[in-house]
């Protein structure tokens, strides 16, 4: 399932993200804001326990996060969507999962993968870009193959083709994006879309 974040910041943020003359301090902290959103849409559900707490006047019952929560960024781009989770959830678990695209063939590659343990846990699944859905499916699989049960994946923006290989290959994770874009180039670059997120993430 494909949520589109409908808050007014979240049109905007995009918008300013996808104009060819944002520069990387900007992009960053865009990206950290739009993130925050996402981040918030996608853990609106999370289970809670009750807990007592005294307040300075009486005791009372309050709410804690039942299970823990892992954010895994797919490398390199979806480390900037990490400190945003962080700010939200302080004592979040972190994992990574390294994949590259090929420039000439789009496959990704995978360079690295290190996981805390998933199991019992509400994991996020952070990359900003999900174009043919490539990097996203193998990232879900290896996340379902360590445990992982309970996941939502998190994109700036989307392509139809990529939100199709996901809910093909993994129909139980929900999908929560900044915006639904018209499709791919030959290039498998995202149109309109905002470019290579990571090289504008990190002036490369
Ligand atoms: C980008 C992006 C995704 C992937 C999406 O990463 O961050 O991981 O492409 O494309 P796909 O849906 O077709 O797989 P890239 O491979 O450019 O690596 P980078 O993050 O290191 O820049
Ligand atoms: N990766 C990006 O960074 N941008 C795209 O448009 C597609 C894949």
């Amino acid at each position: 399932m494909l949520h589109i974040i409908k808050h007014p910041l979240a049109r905007h943020v995009v918008t300013h993200l996808r104009d060819k003359t944002t520069k990387p301090a900007t992009f960053r902290s865009l990206c950290h804001h739009l993130s925050v959103l996402l981040a918030l849409e996608a853990t609106a559900d999370l289970a809670m326990r009750e807990v007592a707490v005294n307040t300075p006047l009486e005791a009372c019952i309050g709410h804690k996060l039942a299970r823990p929560l892992v954010v895994v960024p797919i490398l390199r781009a979806g480390l900037g969507m990490v400190e945003p989770v962080v700010s939200l959830f302080p004592d979040v678990s972190i994992g990574y999962i390294g994949l590259e695209r090929d420039h000439a063939t789009a496959l990704a590659r995978s360079y690295y993968c290190k996981l805390p343990p998933l199991a019992d846990t509400r994991v996020l699944l952070v990359d900003p870009m999900l174009a043919t859905g490539g990097s996203a499916v193998q990232a879900l699989d290896v996340i379902k193959q360590n445990g992982g049960a309970e996941i939502r994946m998190l994109n700036v923006v989307a392509a139809p083709e990529g939100v199709k290989a996901v809910e093909t290959a993994h129909p139980d994770v929900a999908i929560y994006a900044g915006a639904l874009d018209r499709g791919l180039n030959d290039r498998k670059y995202i149109l309109p879309g905002l470019g290579d997120f990571g090289d504008r993430l990190y002036g490369t």
